[in-house]
């Protein structure tokens, strides 16, 4: 028998370690190399991580992982944990205060337990399936704009050349429709800012799990809703992904839809 509120103290533990630990590199200074053109990974990258993934089998040695740097440790369990270290490595390369610690439990393949943790403004975003979704223990809910013209987008952008043309389409058509579109650096904390209404909608292309597996169900949980761009069923393992409060869903998804080639279909 799994229990939920066990894998979340867990999961809130451990990112509260690695924020500590990307906090203390952010102070005394890391060393970063490129594992791509413009796709960067710093020192904090890989000790957060390993810090969440001894915290996590010390306490459940038989679950498996599956975290950014170093891929999946597989196991029988059906619990799998999903590892963002730092999610927005290029900000906080630069010194830019927006990244943040993704953790996601899966069990049975479905998304659980998340917890997004923004160690520079200490807000830590969580939910549980089926209970809501919280900002630093206060339930949060998606916002209430209706009208896309008066909303406040944010999309991402990945390191590939291709991703980023075919983005750059979407995001100059969309710009012309809503009230802003922003570029923040990290999925999993656009996908907290939908939740907690910050944030009318998101969409991104090119993504991975760790990217959205915990702020998926944050915005579910907070009462939006996430999708593929023609309103399908996504799953943490698609590249695309549509999360808004809901009410401007099926509007934003049918402009991205209609606007991207053919070949970005996932
Ligand atoms: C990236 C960030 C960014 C998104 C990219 C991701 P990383 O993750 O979430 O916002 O646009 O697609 O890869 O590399 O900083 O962990
Ligand atoms: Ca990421
Ligand atoms: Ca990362």
């Amino acid at each position: 028998m799994v229990d939920l509120d066990e894998l979340f103290a867990v999961a809130s533990a451990a990112a509260e370690d690695a924020g500590k630990v990307l906090l203390e590199k952010a102070r005394v200074g890391f060393k970063i190399s490129k594992k791509g053109r413009v796709n960067l990974v710093t020192e904090a990258d890989l000790m957060a991580e390993s810090v969440i993934v001894e915290r996590i089998l010390s306490r459940f040695p038989d679950h498996g992982i599956l975290a950014e740097e170093r891929g999946e440790i597989p196991s029988e369990s059906p619990v799998k944990w999903v590892i963002d270290p730092l999610d927005g490595t290029t900000n906080y390369a630069h010194q830019y205060p927006c990244y943040c610690v993704s953790i996601a439990c899966e069990v049975n393949g479905k998304v659980l337990v998340g917890v997004v943790f923004d160690p520079v403004s200490d807000e830590c975003f969580h939910a549980i399936k089926g209970r809501g979704a919280f900002l630093n223990g206060t339930p949060i809910s998606t916002s209430m704009e209706s009208v896309l013209e008066d909303s406040l987008l944010v999309t991402g952008f990945s390191y590939g050349m291709e991703a980023i043309k075919l983005n750059l389409e979407l995001f100059s058509t969309m710009m012309l429709q809503c009230r802003s579109v922003r570029r923040d650096g990290s999925a999993a904390l656009d996908l907290c800012y939908v939740a907690c209404g910050r944030f009318d909608g998101f969409w991104e292309l090119s993504l991975f799990p760790w990217d959205v597996a915990a702020g998926s169900l944050i915005v579910t949980e907070a009462g939006g809703k996430v999708s593929c761009f023609d309103g399908s069923e996504v799953s943490i393992y698609d590249q695309e992904c549509l999360a808004t409060n809901g009410r401007i869903h099926d509007t934003l998804g049918n402009i991205l839809e209609k606007s991207r080639a053919p070949s970005t279909k996932s």
